[in-house]
């Protein structure tokens, strides 16, 4: 198995993507970087992740064919290891895991040369929230009543990932593209998108494409692809 081919285990660490890019010269692809907490977990577009005990806080090294899917794979493997235990997450494009409409986990992707940083973040059994994050983001415990233990997630999501990526490693993209759609409620839901130039567009998901971009349809009838890049997206109800 390539995921996990080497093990940094950490009680305390200020983030796993720090620590993962630091080694990248040295070690094997697969290698995992784990945290018990990070003092300074860090999200997409630039915004800190709340990373307590309680929580599954890993980086992967990776020397992926190709970086576009590697978001989407993931969270196939995150939303597929949890079904594994009855808990049913679904996938918010580009990089976010809900339950009940509330963020559970995320995925942090950071690109140096043709290497990639994998960040994965799962909210297991933190049991409370800063109040500026209570609206939306939350736990499996908190929103199953489940304690999932970490270590099994943890062993699961190794062996699901380890199987996504060797499907993008033999680029079997039709594959990995309709166990995404398995796991997303997006087809078919009005979306608005902010772009990374913050102007905003606003559209219909349809599909999502083999270089993992968003195809929606826009009111006037067009249709647009929209590369995750740093893109926001909000679901209309
Ligand atoms: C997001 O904003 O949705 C992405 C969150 C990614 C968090 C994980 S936790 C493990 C890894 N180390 C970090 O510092 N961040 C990622």
């Amino acid at each position: 198995m390539i995921i996990g081919s080497k093990i940094y285990r950490f009680d305390e660490i200020d983030s796993t993507n720090e620590y993962a890019k630091s080694l990248i010269k040295q070690a094997p692809e697969g290698t995992i970087v784990l945290a018990d907490r990070q003092t300074a977990g860090k999200g997409r577009l630039g915004k800190s992740w709340y990373s307590p005990d309680g929580g599954l806080w890993m980086s992967v090294i990776l020397h992926p064919p190709q970086i576009a899917l590697i978001s989407v794979i993931t969270g196939i493997a995150i939303c597929e290891s949890l079904s594994c235990y009855g808990v049913l997450a679904f996938i918010k494009w580009p990089n976010d895991i809900l339950l009940n409409g509330k963020k559970i986990a995320g995925i942090l992707t950071e690109i140096i040369g043709n290497v990639v940083i994998l960040g994965i973040g799962i909210n297991l059994n933190i049991r409370t929230f800063p109040e500026e994050l209570k609206d939306y983001a939350s736990s499996v415990f908190l929103e199953t009543k489940k304690h999932l233990g970490k270590k099994m997630i943890y062993q699961t999501l190794c062996t699901e990932l380890n199987y996504v990526y060797m499907l993008l490693k033999n680029k079997e993209v039709p594959h990995i593209l309709m166990k995404w759609r398995n796991y997303t409620t997006m087809l078919g839901r009005d979306v608005i998108i902010e772009l990374p130039d913050k102007k905003m567009m606003t559209g219909r998901v349809l599909d999502i494409a083999n270089n993992g971009s968003l195809i929606i349809r826009l009111p006037t009838g067009k249709v647009e692809r929209i590369l995750a890049g740093e893109c926001q997206l909000k679901l209309v109800k």
